[in-house]
């Protein structure tokens, strides 16, 4: 009989044996960043979270970094009036994330500033490109994910990080970042699945599509091999890190794509809904909610995530604080 249980006899021995562990330096945490000013408002399906006005943003990014976490990725909200078809807000040189960026960057340069490019916040439809007969035409969307990465390159960002599943973005975006000279990196959203875990974001950003679905340019769960050539895709196009999200349903992908892309760090997305099952689950007393995370967390590490995406950033790095 091969003995295991002294591995575990002791909270001493358990931690001495535990081969993954979680750090500061591992997450990224997202913000909404809304129009308006004075604004700091609880999103009902993510209680915890709340969509920030540029004036107020600034305060509350000073305490994700004093509490270690030093990057942070940044979603735009703006009212329906704003919106048109082709997403013209998302794109101007004035947007609400190109102001969010410098007046982060101005303030704190040390935080690394991630900005999410795609069209469904700032489009009248709702839909991550232009519409044509009722679809989105891939190419001709193109051109303005690149005008919108270039922007917020402009005003600063480290890292675009192209999530509207348009064949071709990376490529595309490189090209314009190249031409202008501009030393962003991309942080590419590769498999990227057409998934229900994202419910309670879309609420959050009111990105949701006024029609239909997100099927045709989100990836089928259904797939096993895609995933993988979505990233070798991306890989080949000039993407610096790359994604798999959703990150708990999907960490067979995360363990695949570390295996076969070694050399390009790896970000797995807990999205909205995962945030939002575990919040609610510890809220009805089904489960010990800090006890819920850290399980959450260390399983996308363990599975080969370098970098996790987490609603949970900050109240991770709060425990790390109290038990330290
Ligand atoms: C698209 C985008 C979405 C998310 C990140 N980027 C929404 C979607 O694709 O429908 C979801 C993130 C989350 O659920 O936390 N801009």
């Amino acid at each position: 009989m091969k003995r295991f249980r002294p591995y575990r006899a002791s909270q001493e021995i358990r931690d001495r044996h535990a081969d993954v562990s979680l750090a500061l330096s591992d997450f990224i945490y997202p913000y909404f960043v809304t129009e308006g000013e004075n604004i700091r408002s609880e999103i009902p399906s993510m209680e915890g979270i709340h969509r920030l006005s540029v004036d107020r943003l600034p305060a509350d990014v000073e305490e994700t970094l004093s509490l270690g976490v030093n990057k942070i990725l940044l979603f735009g909200v703006i009212p329906d009036r704003d919106k048109d078809e082709r997403g013209s807000r998302g794109t101007a040189p004035n947007s609400v994330i190109c102001r969010a960026v410098k007046a982060i960057k101005q303030r704190f340069p040390e935080a690394l500033v991630f900005t999410d490019i795609c069209l469904c916040e700032y489009t009248s439809h709702g839909h991550c490109g232009l519409l044509h007969n009722h679809d989105v035409d891939n190419d001709a969307t193109l051109p303005l994910l690149a005008e919108m990465a270039c922007q917020h390159a402009l005003a600063g960002a480290d890292f675009v990080a192209p999530s509207a599943m348009m064949d071709g973005q990376v490529a595309a975006i490189r090209q314009r970042l190249d031409e202008e000279n501009l030393r962003a990196k991309i942080l590419a959203y590769s498999a990227k699945y057409a998934s229900a875990f994202y419910g309670p974001f879309r609420d959050a950003a009111g990105s949701a599509p006024a029609f239909g679905n997100r099927k045709t340019y989100q990836m089928d769960y259904r797939t096993r091999e895609q995933g993988l050539d979505e990233i070798a895709a991306d890989v080949e196009e000039g993407a610096d890190w790359i994604m798999v999200k959703p990150a708990l349903a999907y960490l067979d992908m995360v363990q695949r794509a570390s295996v076969r892309f070694p050399s390009h760090p790896l970000v797995a997305y807990q999205v909205s809904g995962e945030y939002a099952m575990l919040k609610q689950g510890a809220q009805k007393g089904f489960f010990d909610e800090k006890q819920i995370f850290f399980e959450s967390l260390i399983a996308i590490k363990r599975a080969g995530a370098s970098y996790i995406i987490s609603y949970y950033a900050k109240d991770f790095a709060k425990e790390l604080k109290v038990e330290s």
